[in-house]
C-alpha cells in the first residue's frame, strides 16, 4: 500500500527529502527508500523504534539516505518547509488527523504532498456497539468526505484516497500478532498493564472480524497548496 500511496506523488529525486512520522521499525521507511531516491528522516517517539529501525538500515545495506531519530510527533524538531513530502503511515491518530495535518503543513514546501492513512466509517448508520467501540477508541473516527474537507480547510489539495483492504489489517497486522501475546504476557509477568492490553487487542481483532465491513483505514495522499 506504501507504493500505491507513493504514486500520486510527484517525482522525487537526491535532493528531495521525506518525513516518515510514527515510523515504528521502519517497514514503510524503507520501502520509501528502495522506491525514490529521495533522504529520509524516519521519527518515533519509542527509542526501541529506532534502534529497530537503525538495525534495519545495516542488515540492508540502506545507507546513508536514512536518518532514525527520537521524537514525537507533536513537537517536532523540523524547519519550516524543510520536507517535500510527509508521510504516516497508521500514526497520525496519536495526535488526531485534524491537529496532525494542519500542525504538521508548515514543515512541507508549497507544493509539497501530504501521505497519511486513517481509520474512516465505509458505511452509513455502523451498529450501536462499533459505533460506540470506535467513538470511545478514537473520536475522530468519520468519513472519508469529512476527512477531506478538513484537508482542503487546513490548506491541502485532495490528490488522492484509497481503502486499504481487509488483508492489510488481518494478514499483516493482526495475524502476526495473535501468537506473541502468550511470550509477551510471560515476559512482563502477567502485568496488570500487560494483561489489559492484550484484552484490549484482542477485542478490537473480535470486533474487526464481526464489523470489517462498516470501518477500515484509509490513505489519504494531499497537496499543499
Ligand atoms: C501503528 S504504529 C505504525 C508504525 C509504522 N508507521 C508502520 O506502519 O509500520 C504507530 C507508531 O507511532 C508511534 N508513536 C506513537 N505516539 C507517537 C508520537 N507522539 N510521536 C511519534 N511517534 C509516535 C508508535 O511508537 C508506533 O511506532
Amino acid at each position: 500500500m506504501t507504493i500505491k500511496a507513493l504514486e500520486f506523488v510527484g517525482p522525487m529525486d537526491e535532493n528531495t527529502k521525506i518525513a516518515d512520522i510514527g515510523c515504528g521499525t521502519g517497514g514503510q521507511t524503507q520501502t520509501l527508500r528502495e522506491n525514490t531516491k529521495s533522504s529520509i528522516m524516519a521519527v518515533d517517539l519509542i527509542p526501541q523504534m529506532i534502534e529497530k529501525l537503525k538495525e534495519r538500515i545495516w542488515e540492508n545495506s540502506l545507507g546513508k539516505r536514512i536518518e532514525g531519530i527520537v521524537a514525537s510527533m507533536d513537537n517536532l524538531p523540523f524547519r519550516d518547509e524543510e520536507f517535500d513530502l510527509i508521510w504516516a503511515e497508521g500514526s497520525i491518530y496519536h495526535m488526531g488527523f485534524e491537529r496532525g495535518i494542519n500542525e504538521w503543513k508548515r514543515f512541507l514546501k508549497h507544493g509539497g504532498y501530504l501521505a497519511v492513512s486513517e481509520v474512516t466509517w465505509l458505511r452509513e448508520n455502523p451498529p450501536k456497539e462499533i459505533k460506540k467501540y470506535w467513538t470511545d477508541a478514537y473520536p475522530e473516527i468519520d468519513f472519508t468526505s469529512v476527512k477531506l474537507k478538513q484537508m482542503e480547510k487546513a490548506g491541502y489539495e485532495p490528490v488522492a484516497t484509497f481503502v486499504l483492504p481487509e488483508y492489510c489489517w488481518m494478514e499483516n497486522y493482526y495475524k502476526p500478532m495473535l501468537p506473541l501475546f502468550d511470550k509477551f504476557l510471560e515476559q512482563q509477568s502477567s502485568s496488570e498493564s500487560a494483561r489489559k492490553f492484550v484484552e484490549e487487542m484482542k477485542e478490537e481483532i473480535s470486533y474487526f472480524e464481526k464489523y470489517k465491513d462498516y470501518y477500515s483505514y484509509t490513505f489519504f495522499i494531499g497537496r499543499r497548496y
